[in-house]
């Protein structure tokens, strides 16, 4: 018996990284999987192969979350093939990474609708399949710059502020729907994401250089510490938990 025997999850981008884990976790633990990705078919078909592997039907659905049209034909095919929704992971991220000063109006539209809008929207749409299934689960996966200030990463960051404030929206407006909605903070996690951000790169390795324990967890995050949580907030043990932002990073920002 796996606590999500007869569910369905849908996870943006969910092809590699972190979103990957997520779909593998939930699987592992009995839910049937929608893989969502935009520009990498290859790892997708790959991640959909190692779901159903573990006995789960899971279906792939290319899709840009920042494109409206897109966000409806997506939640259309979820419709018409599962009937409903129980899980919906607003995984999904881009980011235009330069200093400040470097920045470009295009940038802040493009990392704003990837990261942040596409949440609110994708919510709407979910919403209806919830409700045919009773209530559900949304997560948005933020980040800890946020909060933080990290190198070039000012447009991920304040997207991300923007995503943990529509969680909290989320979580009020869709209560008395049944809908629970929360999102996770990860610190660190080695993904292909981090490529982007070489600065930001060795700002932790020269912190893990200078203290083997600097992250007083001894190590940064991995996608299924990540996944973990999230999985941990899909169960009926986490309904108490509102509009919250649980950052999973090792102790990490807690650190002077
Ligand atoms: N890695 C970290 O250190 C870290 C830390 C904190 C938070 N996070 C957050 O964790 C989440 C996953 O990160 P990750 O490290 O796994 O990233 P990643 O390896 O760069 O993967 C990003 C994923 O997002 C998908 N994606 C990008 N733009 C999309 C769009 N417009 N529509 C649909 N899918 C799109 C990609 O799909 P394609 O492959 O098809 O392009 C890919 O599956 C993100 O929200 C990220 O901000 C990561």
């Amino acid at each position: 018996m796996g606590r999500f025997d007869g569910k369905v999850a849908l996870i943006t981008g969910s092809g590699r990284g972190i979103g990957k884990a997520i779909a593998l976790r939930l699987a592992a633990e009995g839910a049937d999987i929608v893989v969502n990705y935009f520009r990498n078919r290859e790892p997708a078909e790959e991640t959909v192969a190692e779901l159903q592997a573990l006995g789960r039907r899971a279906e792939i659905v290319k899709a840009n979350v920042a494109e409206q049209s897109d966000l409806e034909q997506m939640f259309g095919f979820v419709g018409e093939q599962f009937g409903g929704l129980d899980i919906l992971v607003n995984n999904a991220a881009s980011g235009y990474n330069r200093p400040v000063m470097e920045q470009r109006v295009k940038g802040w539209d493009w990392t704003m609708n990837i990261n942040a809008r596409s949440a609110l929207f994708a919510a709407q749409q979910a919403v209806p399949l919830m409700e045919a299934r009773g209530g559900g689960t949304i997560i948005n996966i933020s980040s800890i710059g946020a909060h933080r200030v990290l190198p070039e990463y000012v447009m991920v960051g304040v997207s991300k502020a923007a995503l943990e404030a529509v969680t909290r929206y989320l979580a009020v407006e869709l209560a008395s729907k049944q809908i629970v909605v929360n999102a996770v903070s990860a610190g660190p996690v080695e993904t292909d994401a981090l490529k982007h951000f070489p600065q930001f790169r060795e700002v932790i390795e020269t912190r893990l250089e200078e203290s083997a324990t600097f992250t007083p967890a001894g190590r940064n995050p991995t996608p299924e510490d990540i996944a973990g949580v999230v999985a941990f907030l899909c169960t009926p043990d986490a309904y108490m938990i509102r509009g919250q932002v649980l950052v999973i990073d090792g102790g990490f920002t807690i650190r002077v």
